[in-house]
């Protein structure tokens, strides 16, 4: 008699713990299904989202990246000209010739008559101030550019002509808006004149397209003597902010 009750009121027990939970349950539930008190959970997801974003976009950060460095690795070749890039390619409204733009053979005839005037006005100006700076070489044809350069590969090897000479196509000397001025001499940045002119040749809207110390980027050794009209504004934003035409027009 005394175990039967005994069963008995153990399963009293358990009733009343498994109607407990339940209860608890059903509490639960309608805890949480109310509008009254709504927990917002969706910040859980918004950060996994977060994540996930962030994990994407650094991933293409890190693929654009590489593919960077590949065409790098590319265009290093050949001295420079292991990528090449049909022309004529304006970037900002500017024409972008070098080792890796190329320009068709008969873009140009001859100086352009905008730069010509530009470069007539800064020999006005040098003059002034007391340096004659005379225009030694202008527009040169696609032929020209070819005799040039077999010249100088005959005489110095195909390595050290890519250092300072363009191969035909590649030449700035081709699009008429490019002048060598003053005198073809390496020293020619530290004489008066070459000094003057590295520093008011943006006023007349050119630039000193092979700057020292800019090689790995011009891919040409320092040229105090060759200047590219690009006009005034454009000039003097790389002036000011010491960048080489590649620099500027985010190709470096
Ligand atoms: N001297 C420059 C690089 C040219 O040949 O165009
Ligand atoms: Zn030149």
């Amino acid at each position: 008699m005394k175990k039967k009750k005994r069963r008995l009121k153990r399963k009293l027990f358990l009733l009343i713990i498994f109607l407990l939970v339940i209860g608890v349950l059903i509490g639960c539930y309608f805890f949480f299904k109310t509008d009254r008190v709504s927990f917002d959970f969706s910040f859980l997801s918004q950060s996994l989202e977060d994540t996930e974003e962030k994990i994407a976009s650094e991933e293409t950060k890190q693929k654009e990246e590489e593919e960077k460095k590949k065409l790098e690795e590319e265009a290093a070749k050949d001295n420079g000209y292991g990528v090449e890039i049909p022309g004529p390619t304006y970037i900002k409204g500017i024409l972008i010739v070098n080792k890796t733009y190329a320009l068709p053979d008969g873009y140009a005839t001859g100086n352009d008559p905008t730069a010509l005037s530009a470069l007539r006005e800064l020999q006005a100006g040098a003059s002034s101030a007391g340096y004659s700076i005379p225009l030694l070489s202008g527009f040169r044809s696609h032929q020209k550019q070819t005799e040039l350069y077999n010249r100088y590969v005959a005489r110095d090897g195909k390595d050290a002509a890519d250092t300072y000479s363009a191969r035909p196509g590649h030449s700035e000397h081709e699009t008429g808006l490019t002048f060598d001025i003053g005198a073809v001499d390496d020293n020619y940045g530290e004489t008066p004149a070459g000094k003057w002119l590295a520093s008011h040749a943006h006023e007349y809207g050119f630039i000193i397209r092979y700057p020292k110390g800019k090689e790995d980027i011009t891919k040409y050794q320092y040229e105090p003597w060759h200047v590219r009209y690009v006009g005034v504004e454009h000039a003097t934003n790389m002036y000011e902010n010491d960048l080489t035409l590649e620099e500027y027009l985010g190709i470096a």
